[in-house]
């Protein structure tokens, strides 16, 4: 399925109403100042897995390159526009993680210390009212962010499969995904 059209089904499967659109839209300019911080966070909590680290210090620059991706990929959340192109952006992002050896184990977790990160300054930040709609409306943006991610996992380890890869899935995600990533450069 095109991730434009999986990202219709996944708002609807979500509930991600307008009114949760508006309220990640209000979110903006509380949360996106927030995520250069977000990320030093992120990727110091990556690095203290010994097997996170080795990926994330395997090529020179890579690290430094990451902080201002996924700070950009963070204050995406708060954009308010979750079209086709949105979509196909965060499937890039899926694909890029699996070609370079992220494992799938690797990604729930990470996406439960974004969600702590952002409740905690949710929480701080905003008054009791208020702070039930952030998080409702948060956490079906990042439902979806991981949904979107995973099915990138199974396109990938699909098309490895097809490339003859099926007796090893790491090497079948990998192959598969650099294939796809090859396809559409
Ligand atoms: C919530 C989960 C995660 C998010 C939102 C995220 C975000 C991103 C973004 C936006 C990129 C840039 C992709 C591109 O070039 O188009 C990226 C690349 C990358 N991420 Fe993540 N990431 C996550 C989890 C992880 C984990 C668990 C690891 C484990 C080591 C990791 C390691 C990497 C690596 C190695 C790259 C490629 C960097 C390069 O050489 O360009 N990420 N990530």
């Amino acid at each position: 399925m095109e991730p434009g059209a999986l990202l219709s089904k996944l708002i609807s499967r979500t509930g991600l109403l307008e009114q949760h659109v508006q309220t990640l839209r209000r979110l903006e300019p509380l949360m996106a100042p927030m995520a250069s911080e977000i990320a030093l966070a992120f990727y110091d909590y990556l690095g203290r897995d010994e097997e996170m680290r080795a990926i994330l210090w395997e090529v020179p620059g890579r690290v430094e390159r990451l902080y201002q991706s996924f700070a950009d990929w963070y204050r995406g959340l708060f954009c308010g526009r979750y079209d086709a192109e949105y979509a196909e952006k965060r499937a890039r992002i899926g694909l890029v993680h699996a070609a370079v050896g992220v494992k799938p184990s690797f990604i729930m977790p990470a996406f439960g210390i974004v969600q702590e990160l952002s409740l905690e300054h949710l929480r701080n930040t905003l008054r009791t009212p208020e702070v039930f709609s952030a998080v409702e409306a948060f956490e079906k943006i990042m439902a979806i962010e991981a949904a979107l991610m995973q099915d990138s996992y199974m396109q990938a380890m699909e098309y490895g499969y097809r490339l003859g890869m099926a007796a090893d899935q790491e090497k079948a995600l990998v192959v598969g995904a650099r294939a796809i990533l090859g396809k559409t450069n």
